[in-house]
């Protein structure tokens, strides 16, 4: 089920990126929340504290981040639903549409520069 509402959500974002939308404008508070209380504790101001240079600024991702440049929200999603080394996976942590917010969250933070 959750998978069934991501693939529309996936499509409308796809078609509004890089040009700002009305529907994550109004949901940045959440996903605000969401990243302040799982993702900040390692990632706080798009830092890493673990890793120093993996960071969520634009640079690194278009670095380390495995098909940030093909497709940069897809390419969120899959490393917060899965994880990596010593970054924890959310896919039972969060729902699909809180991965979804953090993710867009994240992606215009990198676009504003944190
Ligand atoms: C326990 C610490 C920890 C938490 C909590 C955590 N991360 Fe991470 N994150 C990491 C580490 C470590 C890496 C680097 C993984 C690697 O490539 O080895 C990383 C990498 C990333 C990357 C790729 C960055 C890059 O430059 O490669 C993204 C995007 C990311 N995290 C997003 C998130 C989001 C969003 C959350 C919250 C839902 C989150 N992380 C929670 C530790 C964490």
């Amino acid at each position: 089920m959750k998978r069934f509402l991501l693939i529309p959500l996936l499509a409308i974002a796809l078609f509004s990126f890089p040009l700002p939308s009305p529907a994550l404008a109004t949901d940045v508070s959440n996903a605000a929340k969401i990243f302040n209380s799982n993702c900040a504790s390692c990632h706080i101001g798009g830092n890493n504290v673990l890793i120093a240079e993996k960071t969520l600024k634009k640079e690194a991702l278009q670095k380390y981040l495995e098909n940030y440049n093909s497709n940069s929200l897809e390419a969120i999603i899959h490393q917060i639903e899965n994880g990596k080394n010593a970054m924890p996976a959310f896919k039972d942590k969060l729902s699909a549409q809180e991965i979804y917010e953090v993710a867009a969250y994240v992606y215009q933070k990198a676009e504003q520069g944190w």
